[in-house]
């Protein structure tokens, strides 16, 4: 059996039972050949934007002997038809690789796909993108490995855009969680948001920083009480 990294363990946590998955951007392919093993789910298509990840793919495929996962060469969700899939999982990259991903998408806006994504940068960029979008965050899971904090974000569209708040941008749905990975990112995230208004405040330029004092605040508030 294939041994996933604990990021790519978080990420196979939030695909459904028994689906047709899409993996945008598969690389080795590590996700969908682990999760073919387990038998959860039925069938999946890899895909990814350059040929020689997908040459690892077949690879990982061949070495592992699974079968129902397909490689399709191309950008995005461009490879896939709307009813070929039911979760799509898009990890391992930017925040703004994964909003284009989405926004090049015809199809994505519609409440039958549940939407993995686990970004490497600028999460904060994606909690807000998804909120105005209509996609509605029902859980995130966070984990850690070599010292690096990862947040894994499960998402459905259900057409309620709205704007999200910094504290959300910040912690999204991790506040829900108990767990230890939960509060290590919450910590993390204050020191970042502290790290900016020190730079901010050296800077000494006109920057008002009181939107930034009150997110700081309410993460102290929530980091304080997490149990
Ligand atoms: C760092 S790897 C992540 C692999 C795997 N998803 C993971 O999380 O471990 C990123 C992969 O995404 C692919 N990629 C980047 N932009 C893409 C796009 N617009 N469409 C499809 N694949 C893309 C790259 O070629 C690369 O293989």
């Amino acid at each position: 059996m294939l041994k996933l990294s604990k990021r790519l363990q978080a990420v196979s946590k939030l695909v459904r039972d028994n689906v047709s998955l899409a993996d945008i951007g598969t690389d080795h392919a590590y996700l969908p050949v682990f999760l073919l093993q387990e038998g959860k789910i039925n069938r999946a298509i890899a895909c990814d934007i350059n040929e020689s990840p997908l040459k690892n793919a077949a690879g990982c495929i061949r070495e592992n002997n699974v079968s129902d996962i397909e490689l399709r060469l191309g950008d995005g969700l461009s490879p896939v038809s709307s009813h070929e899939v039911d979760d799509i999982v898009i990890a391992g990259m930017g925040a703004e690789n994964i909003i284009a991903i989405l926004d090049n998408c015809a199809w994505s806006k519609d409440k039958r796909y549940n939407f993995v994504f686990q970004p490497m940068t600028r999460t904060e960029l994606l909690r807000e993108y998804l909120c105005e979008s209509g996609y509605e965050i029902y859980k995130e899971i966070c984990t850690e490995e070599n010292s690096k904090h990862y947040c894994v974000i499960g998402a459905r569209y259900n057409g309620n855009c709205f704007k999200a708040s910094e504290l959300f941008k910040a912690l999204g749905k991790v506040p829900e969680n108990s767990d230890k990975y939960s509060k290590q990112y919450i910590l993390f995230q204050l020191n970042k948001y502290k790290r900016i208004l020190s730079g901010l405040n050296r800077a000494q330029n006109s920057h008002d920083t009181s939107l930034l004092l009150k997110t700081i605040k309410e993460i102290e508030e929530i980091y304080n009480d997490y149990s």
